[in-house]
């Protein structure tokens, strides 16, 4: 059973700056609530109640995003805004159990999931970035957790891929396997971010993994690499020690919304959901000749 997830948001998030200097990107809006709020959904549709953020320095705000404010519950009730009182407080009663967990600096995402080691208390947990969203009939990580459950294999982890263009390949950690079933592969190599023609495949893996608590170990052992350790240099310590590692073609979309282009299309995307803002958006793009 996945009883925890973590959410690394410890990043520096240069891609967004400038205003990454002062908000995170996870606190970004995406049309009426921040990035991490998406996040936070998919997880508890899939069934997951300790949440473990690991955060740094300047980072607090996501954790009090969730967190109780008292007076500016009094203060609503106190002026009678009973609907923004009732929004504020579905926020922040949205996690059963949450950890903070400090990386104090950022040595990579590799790192940041080490970090998570003693909340998670040597049980199978997932991971899901707080910047990758994955919009979808059925919350990404509820299918992947389905998956995890109907093997019948032991010790073993779960990654989400999907597939990426050629001129995207670069930015990706991509897997090389062997189909075992319709959307599911048994990894025998990953790479992290190859040329073109060195990828052994197009198959990119993005922000949702399941782990069996053997990653902290090899964790441990792997380099850092200008100045980071990468995550996926432990999955393949992982593969080559003999854990079995798969590879899920999720259902649904998804978006990264860690830089600028990623974050427009997504605004987009979930705006356009709701019809009156995509009525709107439709009426300014035929009044301002946008296109
Ligand atoms: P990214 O590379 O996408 O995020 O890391 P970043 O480092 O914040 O952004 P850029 O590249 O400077 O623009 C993927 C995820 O891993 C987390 C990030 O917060 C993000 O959710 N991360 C990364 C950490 O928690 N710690 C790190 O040291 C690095």
């Amino acid at each position: 059973m996945i009883r925890k997830a973590v959410i690394p948001v410890a990043g520096l998030g240069t891609r967004m700056l400038p205003v990454t200097k002062v908000v995170p990107k996870e606190l970004l809006n995406i049309v009426d609530r921040p990035t991490i709020e998406y996040v936070v959904d998919e997880i508890i549709a899939s069934g997951i109640t300790t949440l473990i953020f690991i955060i740094s320095q300047g980072k607090g705000g996501i954790i009090d995003y969730f967190d109780t404010n008292l007076n500016l519950r009094s203060f609503l009730k106190e002026r009678g805004k009973f609907d923004l009182l009732k929004k504020v407080e579905e926020v922040e009663d949205k996690i059963e159990h949450l950890i903070e967990v400090r990386q104090k600096v950022p040595e990579g995402l590799g790192h940041a999931v080490l970090m998570a080691e003693r909340a998670v208390e040597n049980e199978p947990f997932a991971v899901v970035l707080g910047d990758d969203l994955v919009d979808g009939d059925s919350p990404c990580l509820k299918q992947m957790i389905d998956i995890y459950n109907h093997l019948s294999t032991k010790n073993h982890s779960i990654i989400a891929v999907e597939e990426v263009s050629r001129e995207d390949i670069s930015r990706y950690g991509i897997v090389e396997g062997e189909k075992i079933e319709n959307n599911l592969i048994k990894i025998k190599r990953v790479v992290e971010k190859p040329s073109p023609e060195e990828a052994p495949s197009n198959l990119a893996i993005i922000g949702r993994y399941i782990f069996d608590p053997v990653i902290f170990k090899f964790l441990k052992k792997i380099p850092k690499v200008h100045g980071e350790y990468q995550l996926t240099d432990a999955i393949q310590l992982m593969i080559e020690n003999g854990y079995e590692v798969y590879a899920y073609l999720f259902k649904g979309i998804r978006f990264d919304t860690g830089n600028k282009e990623g974050f427009f299309k997504t605004f987009l995307h979930y705006a356009t959901k709701n019809p009156k803002l995509k009525e709107i958006l439709i009426r300014f793009v035929k009044e301002n000749k946008i296109c």
